[in-house]
Order: C-alpha cells, then sequence, then structure tokens
C-alpha cells in the first residue's frame, strides 16, 4: 500500500531531543509526497482525535528547544483492546494510514501493540533513561547526562568548601545507565544502581575510606531505581557520621534533567532517527523502531523492547570503582 498520511506522536516522558525528532519526521515525510499530521498529548491525543497537519514551516524553530511541541502523556486507556480500537477509529476518520512513534519502553510497547493490529508503525526510541533493549544510546540520553554533570561538578566545590558528601539521585527508572555514566563521568566515590547489590554499610566505610585518605568531599551518585534511595541512605549513614567523618548532604535532581535544550548528540541523533523512521514507513516496514545500534541508525523489531535490557557494561561498573581511589 503506498502512504498518503502519516501521523507523528510523542509519548510518555518527555526527552530533549524529541523536537528534533518531530522537524525530522515532517520535513523528511513531506520531502517524500506525504502528508503529516502531529497528533497531541501522545496515545491520548489518537483517542480523542487530537491531530493537526503539520508542514515544513510549523516545525521551524523547534530544533533547539527541550521538551516536546506535540506535547507527552502516559495513557493507560491505549493499554486495553477498547482504547487501541477507539485510537484505529479516529485514524480511519483522519485518513491517517501510518504512525511514527516517539517514546520510550512503554511507547514503544504501545507501538508494538498497534503494529500488532496490522495498522503501520515505526518507533523511535527516545527516552532520558536509557533502557530500550537493544538500543547503544537513545535520544535525550546524552543531554541529561550532561546535565547530571554539570550538577555534579557544582556540588563538588560547595563540598570541598565543607568537607561535605552528597548523595545525588538522577533519574532512570529502573535502569543504572545514567548514574553509572554520571558517576564515571563526574568522579563519583560510590555509585548506587540496581543492577548491582551492595549494603549501605559497604558504602558508609568507602565513605570513611575516602576521607580517611583525605579527601575533602565525596559524591554518592545514586540511580532512582536503587534498593534505598539517596534520602533512605542518607538517614542510615547520618547513624554513622562520626565514623564516616564527612557531613553529609541530599541533592535530588528530578526532572530538571529531563527539562532544557537538547545538546549537539541528542539534535544529530534524533534527526537521524526521526527521518529513517518515516522513510521506512514510506517504504513499507512496520512493526520496527529506529535506535543507535552498535553506533548505526539501525531497525529493530520492536517486539525487542518487551524484554528487559541487559544490565550495564561489567566494564564501566569496574572502572566506577577503580576510579574511586
Ligand atoms: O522515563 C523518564 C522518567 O524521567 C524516569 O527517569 C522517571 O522515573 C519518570 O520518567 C518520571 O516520570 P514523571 O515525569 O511522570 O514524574
Amino acid at each position: 500500500m503506498t502512504l498518503k498520511r502519516v501521523a507523528v506522536l510523542t509519548s510518555g516522558g518527555d526527552a530533549p531531543g524529541m523536537n528534533a525528532a518531530i522537524r525530522a519526521v515532517v520535513r523528511t515525510g513531506v520531502a517524500r509526497g506525504l502528508e503529516v499530521v502531529g497528533v497531541r498529548q501522545g496515545y491520548s491525543g489518537l483517542i480523542d482525535g487530537q491531530l493537526q497537519p503539520l508542514g515544513t514551516r510549523d516545525v521551524a524553530g523547534i530544533l533547539q528547544l527541550g521538551g516536546t511541541m506535540l506535547g507527552s502523556a502516559r495513557a493507560p486507556e491505549f493499554q486495553t483492546p477498547e482504547g487501541r480500537d477507539r485510537a484505529l477509529r479516529g485514524l480511519g476518520q483522519h485518513r491517517v494510514d501510518g504512525v511514527v512513534v516517539i517514546g520510550g519502553n512503554g511507547s514503544l510497547a504501545g507501538a508494538q501493540a498497534l503494529a500488532g493490529t496490522g495498522f503501520p508503525v515505526v518507533g523511535v526510541a527516545s527516552t532520558i533513561d536509557n533502557d530500550v533493549n537493544g538500543a547503544d544510546i537513545t535520544i535525550g540520553v546524552d543531554t541529561a547526562l550532561n546535565i547530571a554533570l554539570e550538577a555534579i561538578d557544582r556540588l563538588k566545590t560547595t563540598a570541598s568548601s565543607h568537607q561535605r558528601a552528597f548523595l545525588v539521585e538522577v533519574m532512570g527508572r529502573n535502569c543504572g545507565y545514567l548514574a553509572l555514566a554520571a558517576g564515571v563521568a563526574g568522579g563519583a566515590e560510590v555509585v548506587v544502581i540496581p543492577e548491582v547489590e551492595m549494603s549501605p554499610d559497604a558504602m558508609a566505610d568507602e565513605l570513611q575510606a575516602a576521607y580517611t585518605r583525605g579527601k575533602r568531599h565525596a559524591i554518592v551518585v545514586v540511580a532512582e531505581g536503587a534498593r534505598w534511595d539517596a534520602l533512605a541512605l542518607a538517614r542510615h549513614f547520618e547513624k554513622h557520621r562520626e565514623r564516616i567523618g564527612f557531613e553529609l548532604r541530599v541533592t535530588t535532581l528530578g526532572h530538571v534533567q529531563r527539562g532544557g535544550a537538547p545538546g549537539a548528540f541528542d539534535r544529530l541523533l534524533a534527526t537521524r532517527l526521526g527521518a529513517a523512521a518515516v522513510e521506512r514507513l514510506a517504504d513499507g516496514e512496520s512493526g520496527t523502531y529506529m535506535a543507535l545500534a552498535r553506533g548505526a541508525v539501525t531497525p529493530l523489531p520492536l517486539q525487542q523492547v518487551l524484554t528487559p535490557k541487559p544490565p550495564p557494561d561489567r566494564e564501566l561498573i569496574r572502572l566506577a570503582q577503580l576510579m574511586a581511589r
């Protein structure tokens, strides 16, 4: 079937670079002779029929903006067959014959369900969590990592003045990648991630050792999905304050990591993946998502996102420990 009209939507937690991906879908789609429509508020907008035509001028000036011009949402209704039926009816009413879904694991699982009904769908891997199975790195990760690093660098200077240890909590849902990468690149003394079991007492020992070695500051990067969050760890460490030596403070970065302008890496990645997604959809492909895999823009089966990503590289974990000396 020759596609005439394709829709693009962003879903789940936003990520810096989503706008660049929308722009790439629209401009590449139009260059291929397609009509492109934007869906507002992710899958909810598909169900409610919130679709608007998007031309090349409508996506001007968004490349450098964080967030998503289309809005995003988590839509539990779309997880039900009834919700998907309503979405399919809406797509039919708007004469849409293919969809590009830009988002992370949950959004791509929704894309897989839609593709399973026979409707043409291609996904684009975009989430700061870097937890999409098969993708080396997803849109938004690099920017979020740089924001975490800037925060860690700043915290180190004030920590040194007061000989304090900072527990810095970073996002990532159940995946420790952001915390691990920020820990290695930010020179953390301890990195706490869900994939590696470590007791709070062992962490306290590491802090004490750092203090004894004469360090003026210590950084503990804690992944939000780790068994203990930063506040719980700080409460535990507080009981051993005398032994640890450092005064303790907690900083939770939260959504700061998700907001703001995408960096060069994410703009480039989003442009490459968005363009490839709509081109492949126009060529008749469906049931895949575009990701950077082994360094190349690659179509991967959507089915793959239903399986969890393997744990982070052991070598990076080893380096995190080695560099904390
Ligand atoms: O998936 C992206 C993410 O930012 C996670 O890192 C975090 O756990 C979650 O979304 C936060 O969700 P919300 O924006 O709904 O609070």
